[in-house]
């Protein structure tokens, strides 16, 4: 079955990567959710897409540069409608605790492509163990240094490497840097490679996929998984598709 995983939660119902969001994908049926962890100044993973806080809160300049704290007091919301008004960012540590009695895949995305963030593979780790979630969970990066760091941590969580472009050897590729699946853009991707790295047992899911016809087509493919920010139409075409 290829399953359905809310990319930054329900993202096109409620504001990406807050707890509106989250539950809307679990209401929706989402079989995951996915969602992008950042470093505040004081070490704490927190859920936000950007490393800046201008686009989707009320506040300025960097998310590392404030502590969480601080970070809670923003408006998450608002730029998305004022329905949303006041919704907070949320620390991973708050999802996880909320997510653990939903039966959903948690896919973490490292967002360490930008800034290197001292020691975020081993602070999400140990969230992960806290939570006892090691099992049902994806860390996913598009920095394949930060994939090797949580196998020397961690070598029971499933690594997933994040691409946009079309990588030569990909097999040998995805070995060499302890990545246990890909996790590819829906532009590069064709039912020749989802067969190839099928074939060699590598999970593929796919991102973004939000219209019905690419929806269609993953699901016929077969492909491990679709990121999407519909859910909810991802679910009705993959019942219409199985029956
Ligand atoms: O995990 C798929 C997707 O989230 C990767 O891109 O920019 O939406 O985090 P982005
Ligand atoms: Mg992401």
């Amino acid at each position: 079955m290829t399953y359905i995983i809310a990319h930054r939660g329900a993202s096109r119902y409620a504001p990406e990567n807050t707890m509106p969001a989250f539950a809307r994908a679990v209401q929706m049926g989402a079989d995951g959710i996915e969602t992008d962890v950042h470093l505040s100044k004081d070490g704490i993973p927190v859920l936000i897409h950007d490393e800046s806080l201008n686009r989707t809160t009320s506040g300025k300049g960097l998310v590392k540069e404030y502590t969480v704290h601080e970070l809670k007091k923003l408006d998450a919301g608002s730029w998305f409608s004022s329905h949303f008004k006041h919704t907070p960012i949320i620390t991973l540590e708050e999802f996880l605790r909320w997510v653990k009695p939903y039966p959903v895949l948690i896919n973490l995305e490292l967002k360490t492509n930008v800034i290197n963030y001292e020691q975020i593979e081993q602070r999400v780790c140990q969230l992960i163990e806290w939570y006892n979630m090691t099992e049902r969970t994806i860390l996913s990066s598009f920095n394949p240094a930060s994939l090797s760091r949580v196998k020397e941590i961690q070598p029971a969580i499933q690594t997933a490497f994040l691409t946009s472009q079309k990588i030569k050897h990909i097999i040998s590729f995805l070995h060499d840097i302890h990545a246990d699946a890909l996790h590819v853009k829906y532009r590069i991707v064709n039912k020749d490679m989802i067969d190839m790295l099928r074939d060699e047992n590598i999970p593929v899911r796919v991102y973004t996929v939000n219209r019905t016809s690419r929806l269609t087509r993953c699901f016929k493919w077969g492909c491990d998984g679709v990121v999407t920010d519909v859910p909810d139409l991802a679910h009705r075409i993959r019942q219409s598709y199985v029956s």
